[in-house]
């Protein structure tokens, strides 16, 4: 695995890739609470079982050696189209509060853009919150541009019966 090291006088100074397994279900779920999604060990764990069987996923994590702690990780996903050529889609991306600032967040995009055009993809988007200022000037730092503005729907399902 390639070790990548990030700027002088950074504490950790060397990360690695590397694909998440679920041993890492709870810091990942840690470092989702520094996103603003309260989540759990048990809830990440299962998504990351069922991504495992589909390759249209990808969770990467960014660990520093040799404990391996995450200090950073990475979901995208592609998005195939019926109308239109498919792409891939950043869902989210955190760095530990105490890293940000060291090159982690374009690290990890940048094995996320690899990843895409490994499945084919020649475009990769992401949603972010109007609220998040912060990282659309680093997203824009990156060479994404602003395309359009959407408002968000939702609604909860009845459970099915079985
Ligand atoms: C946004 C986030 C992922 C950026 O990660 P990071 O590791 O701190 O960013 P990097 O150090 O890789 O920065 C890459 C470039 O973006 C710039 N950048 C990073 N954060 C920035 C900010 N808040 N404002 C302006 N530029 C910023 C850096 O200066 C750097 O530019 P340079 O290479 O020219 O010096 C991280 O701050 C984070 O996890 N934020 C909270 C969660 C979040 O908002 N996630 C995105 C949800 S859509």
């Amino acid at each position: 695995m390639k070790t990548y090291i990030i700027p002088a006088n950074a504490v950790p100074p060397a990360v690695q890739i590397r694909n998440a397994a679920p041993r890492d279900a709870a810091r990942i779920a840690t470092l989702a609470g520094q996103l603003g999604y309260s989540t759990d060990a048990s809830t990440v764990a299962n998504q990351l079982q069922t991504f495992a069987e589909h390759a249209d996923h990808v969770v990467l994590v960014a660990v520093t050696p040799p404990e391996e702690r995450i200090i950073a990780w990475v979901h995208a996903a592609t998005c195939p189209l019926v109308h239109a050529a498919g792409f891939a889609e950043v869902h989210a991306l955190v760095v530990d509060e105490s890293c940000r600032g060291r090159g982690l967040g374009r690290l990890l995009m940048q094995h996320a853009e690899n990843w895409a055009q490994g499945r084919g993809c020649s475009m990769i988007r992401l949603r972010s919150n109007v609220l998040r200022d912060r990282a659309h000037e680093f997203y824009e730092k990156l060479g994404y541009t602003q395309f359009k503005t959407q408002k968000a729907f939702r609604k909860t399902l009845p459970e099915r019966p079985e």
